[in-house]
């Protein structure tokens, strides 16, 4: 038996989008702006900010698992706090649902070029791991549901998708929902939820619970709170005592519980992100259609940008670094044609245009 399971040799590590400082040393530039990994661009909440200084003074005690947090959730949504789950980044609880659920013989069912980091989890688990492609880039829930089988345990969905922005109804969705056995757990990743909830297209999962539909959600983006690492989860009662059991007994830390509960009264700032955000797609969406380009309709904070190859996707990505642009190549979700591009403040956007023109 070699030491080093073949699924694990063969895995291609999770690829981060390139950091600020990075780009700055390798290309000599001053000014660098990053509109690659959909997170924040004017920062985090101010209020989770002052909760986690405010917890500073407590680190040398344990944290409690998350369960504050779930109470506040578990009252805002108006659901029991066994319904609830807080963890390190939506990333975090998938993992633990990916520990907790899947057996060796069991398969994993997604969209083709599915969210990078789900992609990576499932896949060193050792299962088998099937895709449908796209229809028109949004994911093809008919054939889906189609390609269910008898060891099919875990089908992911993400609504908003990333990478390619797009939804699904709730109408498609029940129609999917209908041919899916109980068995089978459907992850509905919501970490794109709050730009696309006033969408009236947009199924906000809360308005819909099923036994065997676990709701994800997180921090890292409207919040700009990616480096705090704190998301959480709606579900089943069973579901989530299953999913404590398996979790890491301490996550979340005390400084991201502190962090989820502040930004969750911070209003102003969700307002404040969202508006920048809504101009921000309008403005990258009718530059890049202006300029030809087919770019599918996005409800979430960045478009997607499918080009004619690999290889100019991969000249533009490098062309525009060299300009102190970084956007997000998506080779590595399984897309070498493609770009991604988050919105950023509205200088940013303006100067990405520019560039791109
Ligand atoms: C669809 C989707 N789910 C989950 C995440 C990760 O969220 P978190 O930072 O909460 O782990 C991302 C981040 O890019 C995402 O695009």
């Amino acid at each position: 038996m070699p030491l080093v399971p073949p699924y694990i040799e063969s895995l291609r590590p999770y690829e981060a989008g390139r950091s600020i400082e990075e780009v700055r040393r390798e290309y000599g530039l001053t000014q660098v702006i990053k509109v690659a990994s959909n997170e924040n661009p004017i920062g985090p909440s101010p209020l989770a900010l002052d909760r986690m200084r405010r917890a500073i003074d407590t680190l040398h005690l344990y944290p409690n698992g998350g369960l504050d947090l779930r109470r506040e959730l578990a009252r805002q949504y108006d659901v029991r706090v066994e319904n609830v789950i807080a963890g390190s980044g939506s990333e975090g609880i998938m993992s633990t649902i990916i520990r907790a659920f899947l057996c060796d013989e069991d398969e994993v069912l997604t969209t083709e070029s599915a969210f990078i980091g789900f992609q990576v989890l499932a896949k060193s688990r050792g299962v088998t791991y099937r895709t449908v492609p796209y229809k028109n880039w949004h994911y093809d829930l008919e054939a889906l549901a189609r390609e269910v089988n008898d060891h099919t345990k875990i089908i992911y969905l993400a609504n908003p998708n990333n990478p390619t922005g797009t939804i699904f109804t709730r109408q498609e969705f029940d129609r999917f929902y209908a041919h899916v056995p109980e068995r089978v757990l459907i992850i509905l990743d919501e970490a794109y939820f709050e730009y696309a909830k006033d969408n009236p297209r947009y199924p906000d999962s809360m308005h819909y619970r099923y036994d065997n539909v676990i709701t994800l959600r997180t921090f890292s983006k409207v919040y700009g709170l990616a480096g705090a690492r704190i998301g959480y989860g709606f579900a089943h009662q069973e579901l989530i005592a299953n999913l404590l059991k398996v979790k890491l007994p301490f996550e979340p830390s005390t400084l991201a519980q502190a962090a989820g509960i502040g930004a969750l009264a911070d209003k102003e700032f969700l307002h404040r992100s969202l508006e920048l955000n809504a101009r921000g797609i309008r403005f990258l969406s009718e530059a890049l259609r202006g300029m030809g380009h087919e770019i599918p309709p996005s409800d979430a904070n960045f478009v997607m940008l499918p080009l004619g190859s690999e290889q100019e996707a991969k000249q533009l990505t490098e062309r525009l670094l060299r300009q102190g642009i970084i956007v997000r190549h998506l080779a590595a979700f399984g897309l070498p044609q493609a770009i991604r591009i988050s919105t950023g403040t509205d200088e940013e956007n303006q100067l990405l245009v520019s560039a791109l023109a």
